[in-house]
């Protein structure tokens, strides 16, 4: 999703830290990035470039830039192609913006200012912005007032930050639907305003979010001030938190990768979250639950689905977001509604928790961002504790995520922690077996992922992972379901990987890879070292195997979910692609 950062500042040195900190929303996802600055001249100024940040940093270290005041932003294109002319910062007659969200109703504002005379070079909702802000200068207003009659005109979602020639010491900030953060530098030197505490990680101590509605006003004089008003225009105070988001989590710490280093923290967030589990609602207490997410958090509800009505015997809904916000939902009272984010920002998740708050039924949010606009919105928090998560594709979080939902369902000390945590090292030190099984894969056509029970939401998110990071096609499939047609797609170039853990779902998942094999599919079985002789007789053509540790079946999840993710991992590393920033994709997708 985009990113947007800005400074105001009491120096004229902003650029290392605005273009630090377009740096920090890489993991956001985007394609193309750009500055606006005003000189000191008070001139305004702007740079823009597709690709990575990198190529943008080359121009400004060039231009050797002097500026107090200054706003950047990553784009992940939503309306235009991924062009120079797309990328924000957009401006307008000294005025500069840059955008996060969508201007639902941007033609007909388009329509008008063209009408007014306005031409249009980029093919974005933004652009507008930009220009209706200009427009109403234009007509008399100053540069807060224009800002405020423009935002009263936009239907649809906005995190924005815009700057102007003719007010070089202000800095102007909205929120509506995206997220955005603000915070003062411990120094007292600089003001910012940008998307997130990841955005602000070493640059300032403590953050307050925005919320919905919110204007703030940054003004530069002898030092720093800014006041937030809200929808009324009424002064508001909103509260400063620690900014959690450490350096160690904005840096590799020599790992190749984020993504490399956030799987293998799966072992310590395993740990943290048992440690520091803490759930203010009984889910006894309440006749249904339903669990509603999207992406890795939705397989993380289903999983967690098969767990909490096998063990609390509760019968369990999981829905995707979009699809249950739009459906006329039935909300029975008597139900829980836990709506699962890492991000906490998803739109279609928080959209969904509205709808169903509005229903005055109760709302958990189960988190990995505290203060997140999900978690300021719902009646109680689950914090999932696997610190920042920078790879777009979620792994560490969805170990925090299924943990958090079994410790909902069971007491805490009935949780053999330390065997999760062995058996996830142990999978880690397989390294050179998942790159082995990537070398196999890498060419495959079509690849599936079957399993049974937990193992399905395994395979749906072993597929996921595939096609996030390898873009290969993938599909997770329940393994009795292979024989109700997919399997129609099996042949030689068709790798299956069959989650096939020593469980109750074995022989019927070892069956259903046999049918496979019998049709020339070529198989990958993740299996225990309990079932190391029970595969023997399974016919020694092209199959391949992964012994995962023993342990009760009820933990084999978590080992489970380390395997798929180095899966995943090797395979994209082979296939030569940029792991933690997979091409299309948004680590937070604030747009429908
Ligand atoms: C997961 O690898 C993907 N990046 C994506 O499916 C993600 O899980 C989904 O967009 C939901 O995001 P959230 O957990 O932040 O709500």
């Amino acid at each position: 999703m985009c990113g947007i950062s800005s400074i105001l500042s009491l120096n004229d040195d902003i650029m290392n830290d605005l273009i630090f900190s377009l740096e920090r929303l890489e993991y956001r996802g985007y394609d193309s990035a750009g500055i606006a600055y005003l000189g000191t001249n008070s001139k305004l100024y702007r740079e823009r470039a597709v690709g990575k940040i990198e190529n943008l940093k080359e121009v400004v270290e060039k231009l050797n830039v002097k500026s107090n005041i200054g706003i950047g932003h990553t784009r992940w294109a939503t309306h235009g192609k991924v062009t120079e002319l797309n990328a924000h910062p957009h401006v307008c007659d000294g005025v500069a913006v840059v955008h996060n969200g969508i201007i639902e109703n941007y033609q007909e504002l388009k329509d008008k200012l063209i009408t007014e005379g306005y031409v249009f070079e980029s093919e974005t909702d933004t652009e507008v912005i930009s220009k209706l802000i200009a427009f109403h200068i234009k007509g008399g207003e100053n540069f807060q007032s224009a800002f405020s009659s423009s935002l009263s005109k936009f239907v649809g979602t906005y995190a924005i930050v815009a700057i102007c020639e003719n007010e070089p010491n202000i800095l102007l900030g909205a929120k509506m639907g995206s997220p955005m953060a603000i915070g003062l530098s411990n120094d007292q030197q600089n003001f910012h305003i940008a998307s997130d505490a990841v955005a602000l990680s070493s640059l300032t101590d403590k953050v307050t979010y925005l919320e919905e509605g919110d204007i703030v006003v940054a003004e530069k004089g002898k030092n720093l001030n800014y006041e937030i008003f809200n929808l009324n225009g009424e002064k508001v105070a909103r509260d400063a938190i620690p900014n959690v988001v450490s350096l160690n989590d904005i840096n590799q710490n020599g790992y190749e990768s984020f993504m490399l280093k956030e799987i293998f923290e799966e072992v310590i967030v395993a740990k943290n979250t048992y440690d520091r589990f803490n759930c203010d609602i009984d889910i006894f207490k309440f006749r249904g639950i339903s669990i509603i997410a999207c992406g890795t958090s939705y397989y993380a509800g289903l999983l967690a689905k098969y767990w909490i009505e096998d063990i609390a015997r509760i019968p369990v809904n999981v829905e995707i977001a979009s699809e249950f916000r739009y459906k006329n939902p039935i909300l029975p009272k008597d139900s829980l509604y836990v709506f699962v984010s890492q991000s906490g920002e998803t739109i279609d998740t928080l959209c969904a928790m509205r709808l169903v708050k509005e229903a005055h039924i109760n709302t958990v949010a189960l988190v990995n961002v505290n203060n997140s606009s999900i978690a300021r919105e719902a009646d109680y928090v689950i914090q999932t504790v696997a610190g920042t998560e920078i790879g777009v594709a979620s792994t560490k979080v969805f170990i925090s995520q299924i943990l958090s939902m079994l410790l909902m369902c069971v007491k805490k000390d009935s949780v053999d922690i330390t065997t999760i945590e062995k058996n996830i090292n142990i999978v880690l030190n397989k390294q050179h077996e998942f790159a082995r099984i990537a070398e196999k894969i890498k060419n495959s056509r079509s690849l599936f992922y079957i399993g049974r029970g937990t193992n399905y939401p395994l395979s749906l998110e072993g597929a996921l992972k595939i096609k996030e990071l390898s873009y290969i096609s993938a599909e997770g499939h329940p393994a009795g379901e292979i024989k109700h047609g997919p399997i129609a797609i099996v042949d030689e170039s068709v790798h299956t990987i069959a989650i096939a853990p020593l469980d109750k779902h074995f022989k019927k998942t070892l069956s259903n890879s046999q049918e496979i094999f019998a049709r020339n599919g070529k198989i990958l079985l993740i299996t225990t070292e309990n079932a190391r002789n029970l595969v023997s007789d399974f016919d020694k053509g092209d199959i391949d195997y992964i012994f995962l540790p023993n342990s009760d079946p009820l933990y084999y999840p978590f080992s489970i979910t380390t395997a798929i993710h180095l899966v995943a991992y090797y395979t994209a590393k082979l296939k030569g692609g940029d792991v933690d920033k997979p091409r299309n994709l948004a680590k937070s997708v604030t747009v429908e």
